[in-house]
């Protein structure tokens, strides 16, 4: 119909429509990745090499599976694509896979275990990578313990130090793939890898605990990420952080209830899974996974 200018046009333009009373979230597009998990079937505490291991109190190895099982199956509905490696008699811990390596770009980085009841995982994982027929693969000189303490943000990285990866494994590894490293320092023993108290969420957005950082990492980590989402101590300590995100849901203990209302907030669909079991050993969803990027 074509506009026409009423008989008595008001003097002054109406009012803006009221803005809708909802906060507009912004929509978010998951994308399909390529894990690394390993079954927990030699799962057990038998040391204790951070705060949350106990070997006096009892695990459950087969309940152990059962919780992994059911985090790997969330992955497979998701549509992402999981592999398996084998896991090694007498390495208990070996189902932290995050541990295992670093991938980006399809080039491996090898990891170099800080304790000598992990050290076999090292050489174990990036036999697993050659055998894949990965051609790009560096054995570290220092020692760092992969995606625990080296997280892809974007075309950035972000490396832990304090507890186990060794500062120097970070010029390392960005020398290796290229990328500016930014390097934070944990502070508190419960938090002793970077994916315990920093979450990935997309290519420009984390979510963190402040108390577990240096004062001056607090500070990288507010310039870097001013609009971050900030996790409480209750949240942190049910390992609300140690989450995975496909850019979309994000995986993450189902005890961290304010987390996931955060995340909700911001347009982000939150996945509550337990994994009791391995939080005996100080382990999550994150720390079961992985990502193997470029590959
Ligand atoms: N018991 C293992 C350790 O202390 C747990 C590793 C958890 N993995 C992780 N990516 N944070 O080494």
């Amino acid at each position: 119909m074509p506009l026409t200018v009423p008989p008595t046009a008001p003097a002054v333009a109406p009012a803006p429509a009221v803005a809708p009373a909802t906060v507009e979230r912004p929509s978010r597009t998951a994308t399909r990745r390529r894990l690394l998990m390993c079954r927990p079937r030699h799962y057990d505490v038998t040391y204790s090499i951070n705060p949350w291991m106990d070997p006096e109190k009892s695990t459950d190895t087969a309940l152990a599976v059962l919780q992994w099982e059911r985090l790997r199956g969330l992955y497979r509905e998701l549509g992402h694509v999981v592999e398996e490696i084998d896991p090694v008699d007498g390495q208990p811990d070996m189902v932290f896979a995050a541990n295992g390596a670093t991938v980006v770009d399809g080039k491996v980085y090898g990891a170099r275990f800080r304790h000598a009841q992990r050290t076999a995982e090292g050489p174990a994982y990036l036999k697993w990578f050659e055998s894949r027929g990965c051609r790009e693969l560096l054995w570290p000189e220092y020692i760092n313990e992969g995606e625990g303490d080296i997280l892809t943000v974007g075309r950035r990285l972000l490396a832990g130090t304090g507890f186990r990866t060794d500062p120097r494994s970070h010029a390392e590894a960005q020398e290796f793939f290229g990328l500016p490293v930014t390097g934070l320092t944990l502070v508190d023993p419960e938090f002793y890898h970077l994916d315990t108290a920093l979450a990935v969420l997309s290519d420009e957005e984390v979510m963190y605990y402040p108390a577990a950082f240096s004062e001056g990492s607090r500070a990288v980590l507010r310039t870097l990420f001013p609009d971050a989402i900030l996790a409480t101590a209750e949240d942190a300590a049910v390992f609300g952080l140690n989450a995975f995100s496909d850019g979309r849901h994000v995986l993450l203990p189902e005890a961290a209830t304010g987390l996931k209302a955060q995340l909700s907030a911001r347009g982000f669909e939150p996945i509550g899974v337990d994994l009791s079991e391995l939080l005996k050993a100080g382990g999550s969803v994150k720390c079961c996974t992985l990502e193997l990027r470029g590959l």
